[in-house]
């Protein structure tokens, strides 16, 4: 998995290229993460990338010159039969926000680019001139498109085979199995007077997927009831979530 991201700030990717699960799939050659600056196609020799807006505003807006120019080379670097299927993306506040969906949708990709913004955001003719997608990682403003790009990365990196282990335990985590997770539990036992629920322990593999189960289908319930609506669910798990007082399409 191959992310090429255009940047005014290449070196915060190092946030996510030299530590933890990524950093370590970065070493591994699992992904690759180049961080380029978006000043060097800068069409004068100050390197500028931004300039005023047109009918006056705050905020400066990047220039397009030199986006196109650091998307033409990102995509000349990537094999003439994968670029038809290479997602440009724009990070965004006005985008569609980033679900799992989406993200798979990435993750079935050789490569992705993605274009970080800054200050008051970006020429419109980058907006309508070359992005596939347009990406929101939220209903907030952030000062940049750097944090959105890594927390793309992040999420799509997941789902190639190795990085954080088999692709059956990662469809199991919250949002991803189409239900929120149950309870996580480790040593000590006991701490501070709480207790770790004692079929955990109890070495009945089948006592363990009930109880996990069922503490999954209530989470979600009470957190997230929007995920019962499309979650795949058994004729037990109805039953017992109307014993809740779920109400569902076909509860
Ligand atoms: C201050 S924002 C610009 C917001 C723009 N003036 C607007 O109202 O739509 C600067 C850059 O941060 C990034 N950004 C801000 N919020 C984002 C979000 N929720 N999701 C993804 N990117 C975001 C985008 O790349 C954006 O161009």
């Amino acid at each position: 998995m191959r992310f090429h991201i255009l940047t005014l700030f290449p070196d915060a990717f190092r946030l996510l290229t030299e530590y933890s699960i990524i950093g370590r799939a970065v070493d591994r050659g699992l992904v690759s993460v180049t961080a380029t600056d978006i000043r060097q196609f800068a069409t004068d020799r100050h390197g500028t990338a931004d300039d005023y807006q047109f009918g006056g505003g705050p905020g400066m807006v990047m220039k397009p010159e030199p986006v196109f120019a650091a998307v033409d080379t990102a995509l000349a670097d990537i094999p003439a039969n994968e670029r038809e299927q290479t997602p440009i993306v724009l990070t965004s506040p006005q985008g569609r926000v980033l679900n799992q969906r989406l993200v798979d949708e990435f993750a079935a990709a050789p490569a992705t680019i993605i274009i970080c913004g800054h200050y008051a955001g970006v020429d419109e003719r980058i907006r309508t001139g070359m992005i596939t997608h347009e990406v929101s990682i939220g209903d907030y403003v952030l000062t940049g498109g750097e944090l959105a790009a890594m927390v793309i990365i992040d999420a799509v990196s997941r789902f190639v085979p190795d990085v954080v282990g088999s692709e059956e335990n990662v469809r199991e985590d919250s949002i991803t199995s189409g239900l929120l997770q149950h309870p996580l539990y480790t040593r000590p036992v006991e701490f501070r007077g709480m207790d770790t629920p004692e079929v955990l322990r109890s070495g009945n593999h089948a006592e363990i997927e009930r109880w996990r189960r069922r503490q999954s289908l209530e989470r979600t319930l009470r957190q997230r009831p929007d995920l019962l609506e499309t979650a795949d669910l058994t004729n037990s798990d109805r039953v017992y979530l109307a014993g809740l007082g779920w109400s569902g399409s076909d509860a």
